[in-house]
């Protein structure tokens, strides 16, 4: 479905002077300086070292020197008047080891950064852990290892004392499902292990780390707004026969319910996931309470559908997904189906759960292979994108919805995983070269809607 201008600037009349815009972003994906003044190796840094594991031998041991830049991105983010960033403090920047002793100069480099988007009235959303574990936690286990629980709340705690003077949004973790799964389930993401021995104890350590750190934060910081994010996808059917119904049924569970349900005190979803039957092994008594607390806000990041079908031969789903290109839909450079009405669709499900009363896209966005003329990048596909997935979210807000923010995923062109640098999501084009930055025509056309919206505001008011 496509949106015309005129709907387009009616839904925008939905949002209101409490409606948080922002770009998002993360340490890893962005910081580089990976070993400089005092950091740790996080497992990123070791996954990358190793053959065939990153795109093109691709590292993020420079990514956008953020590190260093963040001066200019930070002010081409006020030019463009978004009023919101979020990025992720990087834990072995702070605690080189995971744990111990802190490392002041990460300490005063996130300072730096939150002040200098304080002085240009940008607020801060900060994640906690966005997928840069510790190497020398993982060389003990890593997730898998129960240990880390205690390591996660130490950190969450320590965050929480030097920064919640000037951060007040909070994420704890950031899209559990994928780092558990691509990186203890599928091996394809770090720390690479495989299979349900790691994947099981991985997420439920995980499960109850984002309730905790939820807990932390709330308890020691009285104003803050705490959250935690979600990758969630549409999950449709591949034909009406039951087999495959049964199968889409089981992944949605998957990837929409095994993070949030216990989350909010419904527990895991083992009804629709025999499999998971398993966790119980790592489970002792009292840890359906410790995986139960309620965020302040549900992050929402959300891209494309997946297309699910029964599959005899893959182990525990009994489920493949077929993938965009197989069934000739439109894509972007990710191969990801171009779908807006899944975020509609997951927004819908996500305000059906009582306890949320807050939702905020923390991630939307596309990679498309972006075209340098004379100097500028008229990125039309990306504004189509875009246009189309947030008339989805103003739609599902105006139907009810509590949606009170949304985030293009990226500001800047950066680190993306295991694809390394070819796919660009930024609003931001950089040259990994010369660190130059263009401000694509995508980031004007959300500086204009930012500013239209503030003015509807003046019309609300
Ligand atoms: C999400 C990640 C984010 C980025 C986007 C494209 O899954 O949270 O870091 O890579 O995908």
């Amino acid at each position: 479905m496509n949106f015309g201008d005129k709907e387009f600037n009616d839904l925008l009349k939905t949002t209101d002077a409490n409606f948080n815009w922002g770009v998002s972003s993360s340490a890893l994906q962005t910081e580089g300086s990976y070993n400089s003044e005092g950091k740790g190796l996080s497992i990123w840094d070791v996954f990358s070292k190793q053959k065939k594991k990153i795109n093109n031998g691709h590292h993020p041991y420079v990514a956008t020197d953020f590190y260093n830049n963040y001066k200019t991105d930070i002010d081409l983010i006020a030019e463009l008047k978004i009023p919101n960033f979020r990025t992720s403090i990087s834990w072995p920047r702070i605690f080189p080891a995971g744990n111990g002793k802190i490392n002041q100069e990460g300490v005063d480099f996130y300072n730096r950064m939150f002040d200098y988007c304080l002085a240009k009235n940008i607020t801060p959303w900060i994640t906690l852990y966005h997928w840069d574990l510790p190497y020398k936690l993982e060389q003990n286990g890593g997730w898998k290892n129960r240990e880390i629980v205690n390591h996660f709340i130490d950190y969450v705690a320590m965050c929480a004392d030097l920064f919640g003077d000037r951060i007040k949004n909070w994420m704890v973790l950031n899209e559990p499902i994928v780092f558990t799964g691509a990186g203890y389930f599928l091996g394809v993401h770090a720390p690479g292990k495989k299979g349900l021995k790691n994947f099981l104890p991985a997420l439920h350590h995980a499960a109850i780390c984002q309730a905790q750190g939820i807990r932390v934060l709330k308890s020691q910081l009285k104003n803050s707004n705490v959250g935690t994010t979600f990758s969630f996808s549409h999950i449709e059917s591949y034909s009406q026969k039951e087999k495959d119904i049964k199968a889409a049924l089981k992944a949605d569970a998957l990837v929409n319910k095994l993070f949030i349900e216990p989350l909010l005190g419904q527990g895991y979803p083992f009804k629709e996931i025999p499999f998971l039957q398993s966790i119980e092994n790592y489970m002792i008594a009292g840890d359906e309470k410790l995986l139960h607390e309620v965020p302040d806000f549900v992050g929402v990041q959300n891209y494309t559908k997946e297309v699910v079908k029964h599959s005899f031969f893959t182990p525990y789903l009994n489920a493949k997904i077929i993938p965009a290109t197989k069934r000739k839909v439109p894509t972007t450079t990710m191969q990801w189906e171009i779908f807006p009405e899944s975020i509609y669709r997951i927004l819908k499900k996500v305000a059906d759960y009582k306890l949320v009363k807050s939702i905020v896209v923390t991630e939307n966005g596309a990679s498309f292979a972006d075209e340098i003329v004379n100097g500028k990048i008229n990125d039309h596909q990306r504004i189509h994108f875009l246009k189309n997935y947030l008339s989805m979210c103003l739609k599902a807000k105006s139907e009810g919805v509590p949606l009170d923010g949304y985030f293009v995923w990226s500001a800047t062109d950066n680190f993306e995983w295991a694809e390394g640098y070819y796919p660009k999501f930024g609003l931001i084009h950089v040259d990994f070269e010369t660190q130059k930055r263009i401000i694509k025509e995508s980031g004007f056309w959300y500086k204009n809607l930012i500013t239209q919206s503030a003015k509807n505001k003046h019309e609300i008011l």
